[in-house]
């Protein structure tokens, strides 16, 4: 090793030890005779005291060093007098006195602050990304990842899971993104897609008798970036055979627990989980991802906003829409301006606008609607939301979705500009008993909640021959923090069933046939009942790493177009390359947009 201590590792104890270290020029700094400088390596930072005096050779060769140079320095290490003590540094006790320095290498002036607090924008970052890791904030987010991963791992073996990887070339698995394709040189014109999840194999593990599955999983999805998507991210995947929904609740619960308790600082706010019906998180929170930290929950006032004069309200009640208000407390002083920005959100929502009553404290009231409520209905309406004096009350009439994305939009602002989070805190809370499909309106057919192959729950199953949208299913989805950071089910195990639920979503048995006959043939060859989730580990590090984005969670992320800035991916190959393919390119089409997230 070119070094015997790391630059994290010095204590006084050490002092009068003869010791090499290797490392970064975190800074440096010249006074007078002496240079300081901040050596740093993954462990941490030791300062390096040059002295012209007792080593002017050392000296020399230091004058010449700049930030980011790579160095080693051998030397004693020596406990610094009371006044140069610095209580912010593990190390800073110490320092040591340089007797021999090799600079290893050298460094051009780096486009991105490593040691300082300045963030680059995020181009430069992603661009030099190798340099973006260098900095503290990131090799902290990326030890986590380790240690979370490790200690699932553990936790998982010690349970009698096996890991087992499954290819990555693959057909098909749809979680309701688009698939990456991959063109096959050894058959022309077809193409492998890239697993959406592990959904098919594990399934297929189960069948073939493994009963605890487990796996760090790379999953690739073609669809729309957010802060929370990448094109490519990872999944803990689980799967077991002979279990209810009881049992992986538990299980989850159980690793959620003591991982957040083991291995970040974050507090774990309610044990056990709350758990919410998908039609009572709407009701509540108007989304199946809740931030349940906080309150501001939603009240329905379609009934007594009908009985208004307001055209707006009536109109909608009358054509089937929703009605519904959020209490903004202790709001009702806010200015023109300040609504203006609220109803901006709930506009960006979808909304077409955003309704205010402001109860101000000397219990008069304050809204452009007053003219349109009788004093009864009006009082009704304050006494319905709770409202009571200085709240401000918000209601945006539509159809049911929009009104719930508008609202749950303002609920998570309004938590924000109320200081209603506590940043340290994770707040869990289980989603269950969605329903089985969405109506497309576009194709005119039903499409799985989830993905295809979650099973009803028993006592529907009646209903898939009858009446499919009442249908609930075994899915359940964990929340965290207004995340969704885990999902899964009890799947289908049974061939008639499987094949009801592809005839629903428009697959003939054909089609069926074609992208699923594996499973459907496994299905005939003694299929225990199983189930199994999914966690979003990007999500999850995310969320205990207390950052806005999962860029900042892993190592060499994709921008909000897909693209890999300092490899430049994706970039064009060499003629011959496509040629092998059997591919043409043909760039006149107009691309369609990207796919619908899951
Ligand atoms: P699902 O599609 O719900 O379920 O995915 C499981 C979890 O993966 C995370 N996730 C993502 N994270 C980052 N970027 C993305 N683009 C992205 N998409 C999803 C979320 C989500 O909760 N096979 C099923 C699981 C099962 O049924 O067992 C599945 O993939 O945190
Ligand atoms: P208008 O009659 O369009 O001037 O709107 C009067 C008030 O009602 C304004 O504050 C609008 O933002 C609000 N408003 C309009 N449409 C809706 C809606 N669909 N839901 C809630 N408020 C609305």
């Amino acid at each position: 090793m070119l070094k015997t201590h790391t630059c994290g590792e010095l204590r006084t104890g050490h002092a009068g030890q003869r010791v090499t270290l290797a490392g970064w020029v975190n800074r440096r700094r010249e006074h007078g005779g002496l240079i300081f400088i901040d050596l740093r390596d993954r462990w941490g930072i030791t300062q390096v005291v040059v002295d012209a005096s007792r080593t002017p050779e050392a000296h020399a060769l230091a004058l010449r060093v700049r930030g980011e140079y790579v160095l080693q320095v051998e030397g004693v290490v020596q406990v610094r007098a009371p006044e140069a003590v610095n209580p912010d540094m593990p190390t800073g006790e110490i320092e040591v006195q340089a007797e021999r320095i090799t600079i290893l290498n050298p460094a051009r002036t780096p486009p991105i602050e490593i040691a300082g607090e300045h963030e680059a924008n995020e181009e430069v970052r992603m661009r030099y990304r190798y340099l973006d890791l260098r900095r503290a904030r990131m090799q902290r987010n990326l030890i986590l990842r380790h240690q979370v991963t490790l200690y699932i791992r553990n936790f998982l073996s010690e349970r009698g899971f096996v890991e087992i990887e499954t290819p990555i070339l693959f057909k098909s698995t749809p979680e309701g993104a688009r698939d990456y394709l991959v063109p096959s040189r050894l058959h022309p014109g077809k193409f492998y897609a890239l697993p959406q999840s592990p959904q098919q194999l594990k399934q297929l593990l189960m069948v073939a008798g493994y009963e605890r599955y487990f796996q760090i999983a790379r999953c690739f999805r073609d669809e729309d970036q957010r802060g929370d998507r990448q094109p490519e991210f990872t999944q803990l995947d689980l799967e077991m055979s002979f279990v209810e929904r009881e049992d992986i609740l538990n299980l989850i619960e159980e690793l959620m627990t003591r991982l957040i308790e083991d291995v970040s600082d974050k507090r774990l706010v309610t044990r056990p989980f709350p758990r919410l019906s998908y039609a009572e998180a709407l009701e509540r929170f108007g989304t199946d991802r809740p931030d349940v930290r906080f309150g501001l929950e939603l009240t329905d006032v379609s009934d007594i906003v009908a009985r208004s004069e307001f055209r707006v309200f009536t109109g909608t009640v009358e054509a089937g829409g929703k009605v519904r208000a959020l209490v903004a407390p202790g709001c009702a002083e806010y200015s023109r301006r300040q609504i203006g920005e609220l109803e901006d959100i709930a506009r960006d929502a979808g909304a077409k606008g955003l309704a205010t009553v402001a109860v101000r404290a000397d219990g008069t009231l304050r809204s452009p609607l007053a003219k349109f409520f009788s004093e009864d209905v009006m009082a009704e309406l304050i006494a319905a939301v709770e409202a009571t004096p200085g709240d401000l009350i918000l209601m945006v009439a539509d159809t049911p979705s929009l009104v719930n994305e508008a609202l749950s939009a303002l609920r998570v602002e309004l938590a924000r500009r109320l200081n209603l989070v506590d940043p340290d805190e994770m707040s869990f809370c289980w989603i269950l008993d969605f329903p089985l499909f969405e109506w497309n309106e576009e194709e005119n057919r039903w499409d799985p909640s989830h993905h295809m192959f979650t099973s009803p729950r028993p006592e529907d199953t009646p209903l898939l021959d009858t009446d499919p949208g009442a249908v609930l299913s075994q899915q359940y989805d964990l929340v965290c923090n207004g995340y969704e950071v885990a999902g899964g089910s009890i799947r289908i195990h049974n061939r008639e069933i499987q094949e009801k639920v592809f005839a629903l979503i428009g697959l003939d048995v054909e089609d069926a046939r074609e992208r699923f006959g594996h499973l459907l043939d496994a299905f005939e060859y003694g299929a225990p009942p199983h189930g199994g989730i999914a966690a979003g580990l990007d999500r999850l590090v995310m969320l205990m790493a207390g950052e806005p984005n999962i860029r900042e969670v892993i190592a060499f992320p994709k921008t909000q177009r897909a693209a890999d800035l300092m490899a430049s991916a994706p970039s064009e190959v060499d003629p011959e390359q496509l040629e092998e393919l059997h591919i043409c390119i043909c760039l006149d089409k107009k691309p369609a947009g990207s796919g619908k997230g899951s």
